[in-house]
């Protein structure tokens, strides 16, 4: 059942790569559909389409060879066809499923790695296509959930625009918030220019996305957790309580190999704390 003000919408996002957006991403999403009976469309915003692999696997290739719409149509002005209409041959509308439980469904508007070429081309693209897009053929979505790139560009701004809430994943490594301050600026500069829309952070998710020798991570990883809440708090930003552990099973996951996954069956830990906290 769609919410009475239109969809959750949740951009994952650090200014810093290899932290598990995409991980995170295509996790939450299928968590939402499945565990939490929530209709879901998720977004890949990065032309690296790692969120687009992870959620199609191998269709993505077909996707590829078929030239079927994608993230780059939309900020082109792609409108999927009205029903029964005659304009261009409908092409699910941008929009690929994913899963189907019942009235519910995941749905991803996938990326292409010829994106960021498609954007220098169309000479200024609006960042306000996206969340246009979104209000006009997604509000009975309950939930988006967008992956970023780790730069910033015209679609860091595209995802504010479409956005009401900001998950910020981190590694617990030395210089791991070496992305906040970038961050909190591009944030505060957008809300100066867009005054009327409102945009938190929902919170900062410690995943510890690297292999610790089976010892915890060690006063490395304590001297890191202590940077990220420092930063955290001057920003304002929480902390969920919940980690990601480390495991092998997440990149297994990720090619869609379930055979073995691990502490990644840990997850539903943190996506439950996640969604709690938001009211989803
Ligand atoms: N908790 C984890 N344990 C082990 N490996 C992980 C974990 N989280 C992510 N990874 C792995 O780390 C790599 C980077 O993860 P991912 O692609 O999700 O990061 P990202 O922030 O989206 O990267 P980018 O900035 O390039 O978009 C991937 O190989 C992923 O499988
Ligand atoms: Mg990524």
């Amino acid at each position: 059942m769609a919410r009475p003000n239109g969809p959750l919408v949740i951009c994952v996002i650090n200014l810093k790569g290899g932290v598990g957006k995409s991980t995170i991403s295509a996790l939450l999403s299928r968590y939402a559909l499945l565990t939490r009976q929530k209709d879901v469309l998720s977004i890949d915003l990065d032309p690296q389409a790692n969120l687009s692999q992870a959620l199609m696997h191998t269709n993505y290739n077909d996707f590829l060879i078929e030239k079927r719409p994608s993230i780059v149509e939309i900020f082109n002005g792609y409108q999927p066809p009205a029903a029964g209409g005659s304009g261009p041959k409908p092409l699910s509308g941008g929009v690929e499923l994913i899963a189907q439980v019942g009235a519910n469904s995941l749905q991803l508007i996938p990326s292409r790695f010829d994106f960021s070429d498609n954007l220098t081309e169309s000479l200024r693209p609006d960042p306000k296509v996206l969340a246009r897009y979104l209000a006009t053929n997604f509000q009975n979505k309950d939930v988006i959930i967008i992956d970023c790139a780790p730069t910033e560009s015209v679609l860091t701004r595209a995802a504010y625009h479409a956005s009401g809430l900001v998950l910020v994943p981190v590694k617990p490594e030395y210089f791991a918030t070496i992305g906040f301050p970038l961050l909190q600026e591009s944030l505060v500069s957008f809300r100066k220019s867009n005054r009327g829309h409102q945009i938190d952070v929902s919170g900062i998710v410690v995943n510890n996305a690297f292999y610790d020798g089976g010892n915890n991570g060690g006063p490395e990883k304590l001297r890191a957790l202590a940077d990220i809440r420092a930063e955290a708090a001057k920003n304002g930003w929480p902390v969920f309580k919940t980690e990601i552990p480390f495991s092998r099973g997440f990149p297994k996951i990720m090619r869609g190999d379930h055979s073995y996954s691990g502490n990644a069956t840990m997850f539903p830990h943190f996506a439950k704390e996640f969604f709690d906290t938001i009211g989803l």
